[in-house]
């Protein structure tokens, strides 16, 4: 039975992956601060006796070390998360996405534990060239732009892992989730498809930044959480970075339409200029599509949810969280 440390794991993301192993016959225990995740994200396992939740910081080294101490596998996946959250909290993001991160790949590697790491497709930053493979450029704004804090702190993450690999031959492997949907993803901190779902449901109007027509590849849940899964078993996987998506695009404006015909909704479509949604300078990239060739070499694997698939789980269940009719 392995027994996996998964911080963050009251998260959005996290919390399907503890379903996930929990349900492999793992013994899971959870370390989260219930910044942005809370307690109700695992309610279906709540009572699961392989099941423990540690409700505390990874940037406590003590907890972190004893809790590494008993595991074979970490999942780090605990990050200060969203645009609009790190916008709002430069410092304490900072400080959670490296030295958080230094503090679990510390005691992994005391511990001998094996560690997969959550970084992102930000660290592409404004690289829009196309189907970005792994080794693509990294292309980031100024410093004076807090926007690219989170997309340079988990490149450091990464470099991080990366140097552990090869100095200390710490077992890690390294996952850039792109656009990644679902069930208990929070629409508080500027996620685009929670948004606009809560605000079909309530009739009102859908708020798209800019002209609409940027595009993004959404992957569902449980397909990038299979993903990690499959990863994590995979020896070969082992001091390597994988893109977790799929490359089907939609624009944003598209994907407002799709969920006003998804959930029926009355609402229209308001553009908003990117000067008002965001501070002064804010960047955005046009494109964001995930190769993902060598994720499917690796482990024979691509994820198979179509939008309206996923769409129609969501809406499903905020319609149960708003108490809307179905
Ligand atoms: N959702 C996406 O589309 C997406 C895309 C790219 C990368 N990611 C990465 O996946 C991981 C999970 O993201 P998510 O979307 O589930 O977001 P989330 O906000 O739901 O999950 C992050 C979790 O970390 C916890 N956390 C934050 N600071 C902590 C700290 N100091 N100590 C302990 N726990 C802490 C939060 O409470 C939360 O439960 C993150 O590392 C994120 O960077 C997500």
């Amino acid at each position: 039975m392995t027994r996996a440390l998964v911080t963050g794991g009251a998260g959005f993301i996290g919390s399907h992956l503890v379903e996930a192993l929990l349900r492999q016959g793992d013994r899971v225990t959870v370390l989260d601060n219930l910044s942005t995740g809370s307690e109700s994200n695992l309610r279906a396992v709540r009572a699961h006796p392989a099941l423990s939740l540690h409700v505390g910081s990874i940037l406590d080294e003590a907890l972190v070390d004893r809790l590494t101490r008993e595991a074979d596998m970490v999942y780090h996946l605990a990050a200060a998360v969203g645009v609009q959250w790190v916008l709002q909290h430069p410092l304490e993001s900072l400080r959670t996405n490296v030295r958080g991160t230094e503090v679990v790949l510390a005691s992994a590697a005391r511990w001998r534990a094996r560690v997969l790491l959550a970084s992102t497709s930000e660290v592409y930053g404004k690289n829009d060239a196309g189907a970005l493979d792994e080794d693509a450029d990294r292309v980031l704004g100024s410093t004076r732009l807090s926007r690219w804090n989170y997309a340079a702190a988990k490149g450091l993450d990464e470099s991080l892992a990366l140097a552990y690999w090869a100095e200390q031959r710490l077992p890690v492997v390294i996952v850039r989730f792109f656009n990644t949907i679902g069930p208990r993803q929070s629409g508080r901190y500027g996620m685009v498809v929670p948004r606009f779902v809560e605000q079909a449901l309530r009739n009102e109007p859908l708020t798209v930044y800019g002209d609409g027509q940027q595009t993004r590849c959404f992957t569902y849940v449980a397909d990038a959480v299979e993903a990690v899964r499959r990863l994590a078993q995979c020896q070969a996987a082992v001091g390597e970075v994988f893109n977790i998506g799929q490359a089907r695009e939609i624009t944003i404006e598209a994907l407002a339409r799709r969920v006003i015909e998804l959930t029926g909704s009355r609402s229209e479509i308001v553009f908003v200029p990117y000067e008002q949604a965001y501070p002064a300078g804010f960047e955005d990239m046009r494109r964001r599509v995930p190769d993902c060739t060598r994720l499917r070499r690796m482990i024979d694997f691509a994820p198979s949810t179509g939008l309206d698939e996923a769409l129609a789980a969501i809406i499903h269940e905020r319609r149960a969280l708003l108490g809307t009719p179905h």
